[in-house]
Formats: C-alpha cells, sequence, structure tokens
C-alpha cells in the first residue's frame, strides 16, 4: 500500500491554534528541555504546525541563535509565518521531514512534536533528523500514546468506523506510541544515549461543545476527516464522542461533589481529558 502523506491542508490550519495547538503546546515545555537548547544553539522544527514549538524554541535561542521552521505543508507553513514572520531570528520553509534538504551537520538540535507520526517513513524522517544534526547534537519528538490518551483519538477511532477508506491513516497516528517503539527507531536512525518519558497533562473544556466545536468546523486532520463524512454519519460520531465523554449536556457549573467535599477549578468543567504523550 502506498502511504499518503498526513499533511494538513487550507481548511485544516484554520482553527488549528483553538483545537490541536492548544493541546499541542503543552508538550512543548518538556520537548525543548529534552533538546537541552541554549542561547546561540542552530534549532531546526521539522512539522511546525503553525510554529508554536519553534515560537518558544526562538526565545531559548536569543539574539546569537537560530531557528528553522518547517512543514511539509505550505497552507500551515504560511499559517506559521503570520506567527513568526517579524522574528529575525527565525526563517521558514516548506520541507518534508524525511527528505530534508541542509546540509549535514547544520544544527545543533532539531524539535518535531506530534509530528513524526504522520510520515509514511518515521525511521526515514529519523534518519534524516540525525543527518542533519551535528555531533552531540540533540533530537526531540513527541508523538501521542493511545487514542483514550489523545485529545481527538476517540473522535478519530469512531470516524474511522464510518469512513473505513481513512482506518489505516487513522491507526497510523497512535502507531509509535507503543512502550519502547519510539526508543528503538531512534536508535535504530543511529542516535544514543535516548531517554523517553511519557508526559501527561489535563485538559479542561467548560461544555462538550467547547470540545467538539473545532472537529466540527474542520480544524486539524480529525476535524478534516469529520466533515467529508456523509450528514447522518457526522451526527453519529458527535453523539459516540458524547457518550464517550460522559457529557451530561449541562454547563458543568454545578456538577457532582457535596457541601463537604473540596472542589478544584478543573472539576467545574463538564468535559476532562488526561492526555498523555511519549517523547
Ligand atoms: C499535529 S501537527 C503538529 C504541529 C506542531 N509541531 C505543533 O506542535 O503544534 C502535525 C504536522 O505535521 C505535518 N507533517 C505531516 N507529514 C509531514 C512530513 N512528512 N514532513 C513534515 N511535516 C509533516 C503536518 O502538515 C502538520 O502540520
Amino acid at each position: 500500500m502506498v502511504m499518503t502523506e498526513l499533511q494538513f491542508r487550507d481548511t485544516a490550519a484554520a482553527g488549528y491554534d483553538q483545537v490541536v495547538g492548544r493541546m499541542t503546546a503543552q508538550f512543548i515545555p518538556p520537548l525543548l528541555q529534552a533538546a537541552r537548547i541554549v542561547p546561540g544553539h542552530r534549532v531546526l522544527d521539522i512539522a511546525i504546525g503553525t510554529g508554536i514549538a519553534a515560537e518558544a524554541a526562538v526565545v531559548r535561542v536569543g539574539p546569537s541563535g537560530h531557528v528553522v521552521a518547517t512543514d511539509i505543508s505550505p497552507a500551515l507553513v504560511e499559517r506559521a509565518r503570520e506567527r513568526l514572520g517579524g522574528l529575525s531570528a527565525v526563517a521558514l520553509a516548506v520541507e518534508d521531514g524525511q527528505a530534508l534538504t541542509f546540509q549535514a551537520e547544520r544544527f545543533d538540535a532539531v524539535l518535531c512534536n506530534q509530528g513524526l507520526m504522520y510520515f509514511p517513513d518515521p525511521a526515514r524522517g529519523l534518519a534524516e533528523f540525525h543527518r542533519v544534526l551535528r555531533p552531540g547534537g540533540r533530537a526531540a519528538t513527541s508523538v501521542p500514546t493511545t487514542p483514550e490518551r489523545s485529545l481527538t483519538g476517540r473522535v478519530h477511532a469512531s470516524i474511522a468506523r464510518y469512513a473505513p477508506s481513512k482506518a489505516a491513516e487513522i491507526r497510523r497516528i497512535f502507531s509509535l506510541g507503543a512502550e519502547g517503539h519510539l526508543r528503538l527507531l531512534l536508535e535504530a536512525a543511529g542516535l544514543v544515549e535516548v531517554e523517553d518519558a511519557i508526559e501527561v497533562v489535563r485538559m479542561a473544556f467548560p461544555s462538550f461543545d467547547a470540545y467538539f466545536n473545532g472537529v466540527e468546523r474542520g480544524a486539524g486532520n480529525v476535524g478534516q476527516d469529520y466533515v467529508a463524512l456523509p450528514e447522518d454519519a457526522r451526527r453519529a460520531v458527535r453523539e459516540e464522542a458524547r457518550r464517550d465523554l460522559g457529557d451530561a449536556g449541562g454547563t458543568g457549573r454545578d456538577r457532582g461533589g457535596g457541601q463537604d467535599r473540596q472542589r478544584t477549578p478543573l472539576e467545574h468543567f463538564p468535559i476532562m481529558l488526561d492526555l498523555a504523550q511519549r517523547h
């Protein structure tokens, strides 16, 4: 089977920051930490989406450093240009992470936040990360673990039941999340001193609609797959998601808890997700 690129098109870029970016942003600090980026570093960010990791890297490298921000999708590179275009320490380029056009050993650090699993051949991508890193440079990448612990993985799994032609692509999104797998791939690419960890974050939404609106507007690849479904399938996927998340339909302001029970601010929200990513 020919593996297609899971690049994000124009429509997927719209609304990205409110849905996907809100989640991916939470996993950027540990990724930058893992990459050990310091002032003066030359950093390559691969699969930038709207450029949030690159933006954080620019702060770390400071005025003496440089960040090259790349994505295979011209639409996303243009989106990222809106965020990063004014920064003199940043260059943007459309690049396939599996076939980078950069010289060998050009970068001190390579970042790839939530992008590697979209590559048809992640091993080839990692070999490229290794090639462009200087000796002693560090690559840091993160991938989702399981559909149950991702922002929209369960929605995507439900979409796959109504669009079997999409099922293989959707499975691929979680294909690198199993314990030990990413480490094996990194080592096979020639990277050494591999450290792996699972990061867990909690995200809360004030209502089911607040959670699902971005998907309905077509944001990210999950949104694109959703809006491509016929109307009855869309309705069914939406209802499955609502049930799956245990939405009671209210605003969540007064949900649960007795008077004697201490409630955290998060508990005021009806939709709470524990997300986990491997990096
Ligand atoms: C979920 S987004 C992650 C974006 C960003 N790193 C973030 O943290 O928000 C995945 C991105 O991978 C890009 N992508 C998919 N295949 C790619 C490839 N072969 N090379 C480079 N980018 C790719 C998509 O276009 C999309 O922008």
